[in-house]
């Protein structure tokens, strides 16, 4: 983790909780955040659950993106349109997400690129949409593991990053996350070593000062995810170029969250 870079670990629930559930896992977060007090906290609950996880933040509907909760865990959106209203029905538009409170949102997870057809293009106008809004967009790329046994990873990441951000200016690019998230190790227990890790992340670096300059990519935060744990989160937190983690099933603990985060820290 560079010194210069504040690390940020969110919690993707994906498809998972119940109401009661959201609200009892964001207050025990919220209560013990002053733990990871130098780590900046995101919690992405799913859309329908995500006014419950406001509240119980205590972000007020209408607040700016900039503003931070009482507790000062900031909450995501894990999906978002790439137009601001309109006939698309099951949709939530980025002023929606910004509108409840949100500052962050995931944008071109693996699952949303796999299992719901996002192209880098499509993800390219869902990030210029969320940076319009004020949002930060946390940009999700990583291989397949057939990619990464045939040799791909390089070609495949690449293609992503600058596919997923292109014609985006450098004052922009200087305002996002980057994730990278090897798909092979997205809920399965195998974990990235981090020497795997950190080369994608240099790679994802170099590919960010390529769009931008060496200053600006200097400054982007660039999380690992893929079955982070609390056992696991410390070395890949000593890896010079992962600025944090996007954690998955262990985000649905909150002592394993916490846990995480704190390894970060
Ligand atoms: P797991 O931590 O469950 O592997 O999920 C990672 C992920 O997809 C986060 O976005």
């Amino acid at each position: 983790m560079s010194t210069r870079r504040k690390s940020i670990v969110a919690g993707n629930w994906k498809m998972n909780l119940d109401a009661a559930k959201a609200r009892s896992l964001t207050e025990a977060v919220a209560a013990r955040a002053g733990e990871a007090a130098n780590v900046d906290l995101v919690l992405c609950p799913p859309a329908l659950y995500a006014t419950t996880v406001a509240a119980a933040l205590g972000l007020a509907a209408g607040s700016s993106p900039s503003g931070v909760a009482p507790s000062g865990v900031a909450l995501g959106g894990q999906n978002s349109h790439d137009k601001e209203s309109g006939a698309f029905t099951g949709e939530v538009a980025p002023g929606m997400l910004r509108d409840i409170g949100s500052r962050y949102c995931i944008l071109g997870h693996s699952e949303r690129r796999t299992l719901f057809g996002e192209t880098d293009k499509v993800v390219n106008a869902k990030v210029k949409a969320v940076l319009a809004t004020g949002l930060t967009p946390i940009v999700c790329v990583g291989e397949s593991l057939e990619e990464r046994e045939s040799g791909r990873t390089e070609a495949v990441v690449t293609e992503q990053v600058l596919g997923s951000l292109a014609g985006i200016s450098a004052d922009d690019l200087a305002k996002i996350v980057v994730a990278y998230e090897p798909v092979w190790a997205i809920g399965t227990g195998k974990v990235a070593t981090p020497q795997q890790a950190q080369d994608v992340h240099a790679l994802v670096r170099s590919l960010l000062a390529r769009l931008s300059s060496p200053t600006v990519a200097d400054k982007i935060r660039i999380q690992y995810g893929g079955s982070v744990k609390p056992d696991n989160a410390a070395e890949l937190a000593a890896c010079p170029d992962i600025d944090g983690a996007l954690v998955g099933g262990a985000s649905l603990k909150a002592d394993d969250f916490l846990a995480i985060a704190k390894a970060f820290g």
